[in-house]
Parts: C-alpha cells; structure tokens; sequence
C-alpha cells in the first residue's frame, strides 16, 4: 500500500506482519572475492550463505501467508483423487474462471507439454518476448520463436506503460506470411521478465484475441507474473482504474484458450499448473502428463504445494499482495534513476532491472556486460543479481555467439520478504558501483555448456578488475564491510 508521508512523500507500506524469520549475514568484500571466483564469476553459482540480499530471483522464494502454511497441515496425500487437488480447481474456477486443470511440477513442464503437443517441426510461435525455458521447449520440439514486441519494447529510458504489448501490424503480417497452420499458438507473457518486468494492456490482448480467432489459432498466455500484470493494468490502463484486481484478471484469462504458469512466482508455491475450458485441449495434454510430470491430481507436485497454491490462488487477487513486489521495485528503480543510476523504466514487475550497456558502455556484447556487472553488484554489496542478457542466450547452431537485444541485470525483489532498509542499502551501493563503473571489466567463458549455459557456465574476469573494484570498496568502506 502506498502511504503519503506529511512531507509528501510515497511510501511503500507493507500490508502484513513478518512472524518467521531467517537470519542473513554480510560476508567482507574480501570473502565475496573469494566466493565471486569459486563461482566462475557465474552468480547462479554462489551459495546462499556467501550472499546477503538474494535478488537472483523471485521465483520460489516468495513468502507464503499464514493460511497458506496453515493449508498445507491438511493436505489429502494420496496417488490419485487427492482432496487437495479439488480445492486447487475450485479455486481456478472461482478466480480464473477455467474448468480443466492440469497440475504440473513446475512452469517449464508446463512449456514441455505445451510444446509436445502444439508445436511440430516447422511450427512458429509468435509471442510479445521469449522467456529462456519457453524458447529452449519450443526449439526442441523443432519450431521457432518470431518475437513480435512493440518498437518501444527495447527502450530501456521509456515512459511508455505497456511495453510487453505485441506489435498487431507485425501479428497480422506473420499470419500472412506463415499462414495459420504453421502456428502453433500466438504466446502472452503477462509481465514479460526478459524485457524487464513490463505488461500488456487489456486492449492490447483483446485485439490480439480478435485476430486470432479471426484465424483460427489459439491464444496461450503465460501467467507467471499475472498479479504484477493485472496491477499495473489497474494503475496505468484508462478504463480499468476503478475495477479490482479480480475483474482485470477475470476478464485477461476470459480472452485466453489455454493458460499456464510458474506457481513460484504470483502463488508464492513450488509448483506450476495448465488450465483451459476446452476438454480436447484438456485431453491432448493430459495424455502425456502421466509420462513426463505424474497422475492427473497432483501431475508433480506435493499436495501441500497443491493445497498452498489453492490459497495463493484466492490471495493474489488482494492488491496489496498483488502490488507487493511491485511498489518496491517502483521504489528501488525511482531512487536509482534520481541517483543517475541507468535502470529500465518505467518500473516492472518483478525486478529492478540495470542497464548493463548504459552503466559500462566501455565493455563489448561479446564480452558479457551484464554478467561482469551482475559479478560486480555481488562484489560491491553481497547482493546477488542475475544476467539477463547475451549469457542467458545460446549460441546459434553454427556456434556463433547470439548478442542479446538487451544487457540487463535483475535485481528481483521475491514478494514480502525483503524490509525498504535493505532496498535502501542495495541502492547505495550500486550508486557507489555507478561512481566506479570504470573499474569493472569484461569476462570471457571458461566453461561453457552447450543448452541454457547460463546456469552452470564458468567465466573469469578480463584482467584483475574484481581485486581492483575491492580495493577500492575497502578503501571507502572499511575491511569489515
Ligand atoms: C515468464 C516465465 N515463464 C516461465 C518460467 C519457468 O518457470 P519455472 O522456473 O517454474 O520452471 C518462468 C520462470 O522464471 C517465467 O518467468
């Protein structure tokens, strides 16, 4: 909730109380440089207790509610007609209003499936931006992705408010071009992460349903952000200001024929789920779920994760639970940017995203600026970002290197876990980085695997640039710190 301060000021203001708690510790810049190194300048590599702030990634490590843990002590274990699995689709009736669910153990199975079943060799996906599990899937089953983002997309200093809107023009000419057969499904990524959190407006979808339908093709939306994207629709879409948090999402998922998402993200759960109103898309699915995931009533996941998401289900739709990652994010960009800081705007959904190419112009693409900067933030501050940019891109089939069209890294902000305080000193020391920016170097692969090298590829510095940036951290902030 956002509070007026006396002296005018917006506050982000939680809405909860915090009853658990995990201790955290901040490892001497000298230990980072050690950790940093044993980690192959890879961030995904680190262990959590050489990190202080963990902002790799909102992705299951949210805070469940109380009743959320609460649900979890009745859950119904069994194999098959588990109790547990019937109260998580009554709870997608009631707020999303679909009648089939498919339970799966988390959002990249549903993309496996998905892919199984809808796309064949030759197939194209067009889509508002990929995510890199989406693309991998996609790619396998021997189709390909036409990414088809508006001009404003990839415009890291922009105000616009809808930038993971899909580009209609260039929809309706790769249906002309492709002809509808060849598609397999137009894809919505509500909150597009890769671009940095940003969404679609309503009217951008319901025409986007309209030519589709126009055509015959279906319409796949990846819900793992839909809380963000149904916020921000509120906030910044005319017309729905006045509509709550449940009538926006209601009224995305009615324009849908098939949604699936990441439960780690919006339901706060380990887990994943599809769900449709077609019973043929139903049974093409649920033909191979028992192959790939498990039975139909809990297809992966734990009933406690089933009966845990049944309530994130219900709670998402509260716009202070909605809003809660959101409004700290808006806050940690906002102070950034006043600090001259290059970060994406306007502010996404799920993360504070830096600007690698405007925060170090001196490093090339091919020389990896957004995983140099993620490793430098790690350095300067014990927090642990994430590379969003030509890393998390594989090569082509030839073995050239595919330079990304952004170089961000993703500052997450997991939902109610992290207080302003620690925002306020993540802010200080990347505007302290920002000061230094001309001591970080490139990076150049090691060890690089051949499919999503992001996660386990090591990398080592360009030159002595990490010891550098610690000496000079030491020097303003002390040995201790
Ligand atoms: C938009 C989007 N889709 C799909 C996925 C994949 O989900 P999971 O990590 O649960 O496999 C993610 C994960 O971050 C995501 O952000």
């Amino acid at each position: 909730m956002i509070i007026q301060l006396s002296d005018g000021r917006q506050l982000p203001v939680e809405m909860h109380k915090v009853r658990i708690v995990q201790k955290t510790s901040l490892p001497p810049a000298e230990h980072r440089l050690r950790a940093m190194a044993e980690a192959g300048y890879n961030t995904f590599l680190l262990r959590t207790r050489d990190v202080f702030l963990d902002m790799l990634t909102d992705s299951g490590t949210n805070a469940m509610s109380d009743n959320q843990q609460a649900a979890m002590m009745v859950s119904d274990d069994a194999y098959a007609g588990s109790e547990s699995f019937y109260r998580l689709t009554a709870a997608v009736k009631d707020v999303w209003g679909f009648e089939y669910v498919l339970p799966v153990h988390q959002g990249r199975a549903a993309e496996h499936l998905l892919a199984k079943v809808f796309v064949k060799p030759g197939s194209v996906v067009p889509m508002n931006y990929h995510f890199t599990t989406t693309r991998a899937h996609i790619e396998l089953a021997g189709g390909s992705i036409l990414e088809i983002f508006t001009d404003e997309a990839l415009n890291t200093q922009s105000s616009f408010p809808f930038k993971g809107n899909l580009d209609l023009d260039k929809f309706q000419r790769v249906v002309e071009e492709y002809g509808a057969e060849r598609i397999a499904y137009v894809r919505m990524e509500a909150t597009t992460n890769l671009l940095g959190g940003q969404p679609f407006s309503l009217s951008n979808l319901r025409e986007v349903r309209r030519i589709a339908s126009q055509h015959g093709i279906l319409v796949v939306l990846d819900a793992s952000l839909i809380s963000e994207n149904a916020y921000f629709i509120k906030q910044r879409e005319n017309d729905y200001q006045s509509k709550s948090i449940q009538e926006i999402m209601r009224e995305i998922m009615s324009l849908a024929d098939i949604v699936y998402l990441s439960g780690r993200k919006s339901t706060n759960v380990r887990g994943g789920l599809i769900a449709t109103n077609d019973r043929k898309i139903y049974s093409d699915l649920l033909a191979w779920l028992p192959v790939y995931e498990g039975f139909a009533t809990y297809g992966g996941m734990s009933t406690k994760e089933i009966e845990a998401m049944a309530v994130g289900i219900r709670e998402m739709v509260d716009i202070n639970v909605a809003g809660s990652s959101a409004e700290f994010v808006k806050y940690f960009v906002e102070r950034l940017h006043a600090n001259g800081v290059p970060v994406v705007t306007p502010p996404g959904g799920l993360a504070c995203h830096l600007d690698a190419r405007r925060f170090i112009p001196h490093i090339p693409q091919i020389n990896y600026p957004a995983g140099a900067l993620a490793a430098a933030v790690y350095l300067a501050s014990g927090v642990r970002p994430m590379e969003r940019g030509t890393l998390s891109s594989d090569r082509d089939k030839d073995g050239n290197e595919v330079l990304a069209d952004l170089e961000l890294v993703r500052l997450a902000v997991p939902r109610r876990v992290y207080s302003l305080s620690q925002i306020e000193y993540a802010i200080d020391r990347i505007t302290w980085l920002h000061r230094h920016c001309d001591l970080i170097g490139g990076l150049k692969f090691v060890e690089e695997p051949p499919v999503l090298r992001f996660f386990f590829g090591k990398l080592a510095p360009l030159g002595d640039w990490g010891s550098r940036l610690v000496a000079a951290y030491q020097r303003d902030f002390g040995m201790d710190c």
